[in-house]
């Protein structure tokens, strides 16, 4: 990927423990508006969402710091039960967020059996077991970091494993104005920035890369024909990197940029499409008033 064209990383880089740290960071920040305004639907319709689900069993892909699934559960143990044990699994690459997620969400709800899996969602999904009145959720637009075969392969392996009486909840930010969309992702606080260039510490930490962060600008834009903000990170000036450990010496040139990351703008219609392709189709559609950000609620077509 790094001796493309356009030289790419993929965003699982981003999530070591300082990643994931900088990305609780990001979401506290002014200009980044997705987190705050996904709390502000799930409090509004977290109790019709669980009333719509009706799981036995709820997981959560990408859980990071595991703070909006505790609005579902919430209301979910305020429904009456379905009889047989409530569980939630949370599934995520970074160990760290994971176990310290599992072990709160633990303390706080005793009445539900919590779990965690360390594992990759775009590999890792057969290790969740069968379906089944199962709510799946997928918060924060993460989905929008995939590239679209990457999303594609994402939703027909979700719908494989889905069982008519299966959901899955999926956050999605929504396409708006560009000035506001492109602030999200450079802050005037640096933030942004700090996390895309973090990305090249955990490649020099993996592969033994000799990548220097603070020689490469943070570029971000929205890029209307994919419909995605784009993350790059711009060498400041000419240099060599090595990277033993794939054998890799790489010569970028002043200007020469990397990308990051890419993150991908919804409309109903385009999420409909998506789910389409793969069988699915969209139930539920639930945004906040300035229609900034929606969580979609997603189930198996019939037959
Ligand atoms: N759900 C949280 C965190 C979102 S940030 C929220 O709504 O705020 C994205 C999360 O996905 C991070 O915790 C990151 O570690 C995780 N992640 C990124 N790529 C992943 C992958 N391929 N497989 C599993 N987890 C991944
Ligand atoms: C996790 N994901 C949904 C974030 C996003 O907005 O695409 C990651 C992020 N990148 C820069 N800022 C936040």
């Amino acid at each position: 990927m790094l001796t493309r064209p356009l030289p790419e990383l993929p965003p699982i880089y981003f999530y070591d423990d300082r990643g994931s740290e900088l990305f609780e960071a990001i979401t506290r920040l002014e200009a980044y508006y997705p987190t705050r305004t996904e709390l502000g639907i799930l409090e509004r319709s977290a109790a019709a969402l669980v009333a719509e689900a009706r799981p036995r069993r709820v997981v959560e892909l990408g859980s990071g710091a595991g703070r909006k699934i505790r609005l579902l559960l919430d209301a979910w143990r305020a429904q009456p039960p379905l009889g047989g044990p409530r569980t939630c699994t949370m599934l995520d690459v970074n160990d760290l967020f994971l176990q310290q997620s599992v072990r709160s969400l633990a303390a706080d709800y005793p009445e539900i059996e919590v779990d965690g899996v360390l594992g990759d969602f775009t590999t890792d999904l057969a290790r969740l077991g069968p379906g089944g009145d199962r709510l799946t959720v997928f918060f924060a637009g993460t989905v929008g970091n995939l590239y679209p075969d990457e999303r594609r392969a994402f939703f027909r392996a979700i719908a494989q494993g889905m069982e008519a009486s299966d959901t899955l909840l999926l956050g999605v930010d929504l396409v708006k104005d560009v000035a506001r969309l492109e602030a999200a992702y450079d802050d005037p606080e640096g933030v942004t920035a700090e996390f895309n260039r973090n990305a090249l510490r955990v490649v020099n930490a993996r592969f033994g890369a000799d990548f220097a962060p603070d020689a490469f600008d943070h570029v971000a834009f929205f890029d209307r024909d994919h419909a995605w903000i784009e993350l790059r990170l711009r060498a400041s000036r000419a240099m060599r990197v090595r990277i033993p450990a794939i054998e890799l010496d790489l010569d970028l040139a002043a200007g020469a940029e990397i990308r990051t990351e890419v993150s991908c703008k919804f409309t109903r219609a385009s999420v409909e499409a998506a789910a389409l392709e793969a069988g699915l189709g969209v139930d539920g559609w639930f945004t906040d008033p300035e229609q900034l950000f929606a969580l979609a609620l997603i189930r198996r077509r019939a037959a």
